[in-house]
């Protein structure tokens, strides 16, 4: 069977594949994309790590994840055995210099294949792997290399990283992965605004009141507290997830459907983001710290608890009210929340609309609520719009606000691929569009260091709230001060 938009050949070396990342990401969405037919017979798979393992292990490690992670109508027998027998494991320790030397060699020939490096590691490897890549003369015209976020801790970090890639890499083969531009449902994003004619005249200040974009999780920190003790929500996924959400949709329309297009585009609006200031820090930030409490109705420790330490000031739940200084957004602000033991998981970005400026209707109808436009990333992926409309019957002109729902699912039959999966074939194809440049991540971390700054310069911790809950109640205070609410599905 071959793909529609293809079937490709090329080498893909995973380091960091027996971490968690590779079992439940990438080895399934590789599966998938195995399936469906576009890996040629060719293909040849590399999981490296630290460790020894014959190849045999690694194989009976990843059919274990496709076991775990694959919906069971997606498991087949034959297909994860054709899948899994395309992977060798090399071990590799990413300092020595012997290893890659060995890597080189398992890698032999096939010097005109197309060649991905994914390194799927904490971003202090990235440059020491990248030069000795280079140093084993690995960099060769057709290999990639792909980082996953977070790239570098702060500013200097992350310019230390990308430095130290770009010696090696130049940029168009750096692949910088924000899986949040691979899910479908953001991709939609650009779809929903350049190719209908409706939303780009109303998609302004003059019609747009605010904007909410918010990741809920209901998980906690899952076994990642080495990571995620040093990261917090602000790094972990304002940084990245949720401004690349914003860049979406502040953006001007790009003049071509094409990366560089695109990507000028966000860089833009990520540029245009008025810097936060210790003034400012107090009443336009939340940060919160989940404590004990109940999700789905089981009890769940509090944070401290959960890594093992009760000192921790790490957040793992923000709300930032940001502003983009442009003609088109000045005075409409993006309110961005996200936390982890949120009594939902559910993604969506609200765009509310002012009010109708003149209302004809008699006293009695006078409950008109301004139109809202709901995009609901995960789950139940689609799109409301909530519009007023009369209820029918007697009783006069009685007003109510009811959605015109499009449902994904109902409407796009069939499985919805993962992010991975089309990231990752992206990357074979050479196209970085859904990748972020590294100027895009300077700048968004030009913003977001100020506000780490500051916050280390409070003596006051992230305030507490109960898991299973929306937050600290601060983060309803912060919005209802502008006289606005939180969307109302979302409590
Ligand atoms: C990752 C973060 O980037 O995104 C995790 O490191 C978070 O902390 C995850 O749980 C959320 O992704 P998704 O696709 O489940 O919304």
């Amino acid at each position: 069977m071959t793909h529609p938009s293809g079937s490709f050949s090329f080498d893909l070396v995973i380091f960091g594949a027996t971490g968690d990342l590779s079992l439940r990401k990438l080895v399934p969405a590789l599966y998938h994309r195995d399936v469906a037919g576009q890996l040629n017979d060719d293909v040849r798979l590399f999981a490296v790590a630290r460790g020894e393992m014959p190849d045999e292990e690694f194989r009976s490690l990843a059919r274990g994840a496709l076991d775990r992670h694959l919906d069971a109508k997606d498991f087949s027998e034959a297909a994860v055995e054709r899948f899994v027998s395309r992977f060798r494991y090399l071990s590799l320790d990413a300092e020595t210099p012997a290893d890659y030397a060995a890597l080189a060699k398992a890698l032999n020939g096939g010097t005109e294949r197309v060649l991905v490096f994914y390194l799927a590691m904490a971003p202090r490897f990235f440059g020491p792997i990248c030069t000795q890549l280079a140093a084993a003369g690995l960099n060769r015209p057709q290999a990639r290399v792909v980082l996953e976020k977070p790239i570098g801790h702060d500013l200097a970090s992350a310019r230390a990283v990308n430095g130290a890639v770009a010696a090696a890499f130049s940029e168009d083969r750096v692949f910088r992965i924000d899986h949040y531009l691979g899910k479908e449902t953001v991709q939609n994003l650009m779809a929903l605004r350049f190719a209908n004619a409706l939303f780009e005249p109303v998609w302004h200040r003059g019609v747009i009141d605010h904007v909410q974009v918010t990741v809920a999780e209901k998980i906690g920190v899952e076994g990642r507290a080495g990571y995620y003790d040093h990261a917090g929500a602000l790094r972990d996924m304002v940084q990245n997830h949720l401004l690349q959400l914003l860049c979406l949709v502040a953006m001007e329309p790009p003049n071509a459907f094409a990366a560089d297009a695109v990507r000028d585009e966000k860089l833009k609006v990520l540029e245009a983001l008025r810097p936060l200031t210790d003034g400012t820090i107090g009443e336009k930030t939340v940060r919160g710290q989940y404590a004990a409490g109940a999700v789905d109705g089981g009890a769940v420790p509090g944070y401290g608890e959960e890594i093992g330490r009760d000192d921790s000031t790490t957040e793992t739940f923000v709300v930032v009210k940001a502003e983009v200084e442009t003609w088109r957004w000045a005075g409409v602000p993006f309110y961005l929340r996200t936390g982890k033991r949120l009594p939902v998981r559910r993604s969506e970005i609200v765009v509310q609309f002012r009010p109708v400026p003149h209302l004809i209707f008699p006293a009695a109808a006078r409950d008109v609520v301004p139109n809202r436009l709901v995009i609901r990333l995960q789950p139940d992926e689609g799109i409301s719009l909530h519009m007023m409309s009369k209820v029918p019957g007697p009783g006069g002109m009685r007003l109510r606000t009811a959605p015109l729902n499009l449902s994904f699912a109902e409407t796009f039959q069939g499985r919805q691929p993962d992010a991975y999966e089309r990231l990752l074939m992206d990357v074979v194809r050479g196209n970085p569009m859904l990748f972020m440049r590294s100027d895009e991540v300077d700048a968004a971390w030009r913003w977001i260091e100020p506000i780490l700054a500051g916050w280390q310069s409070q003596s006051d911790r992230p305030k507490p709230y109960t898991a299973g809950s929306w937050g600290p109640s601060a983060a309803i205070g912060l919005i209802e001060r502008d006289g606005r609410t939180w969307h109302e599905d979302m409590r």
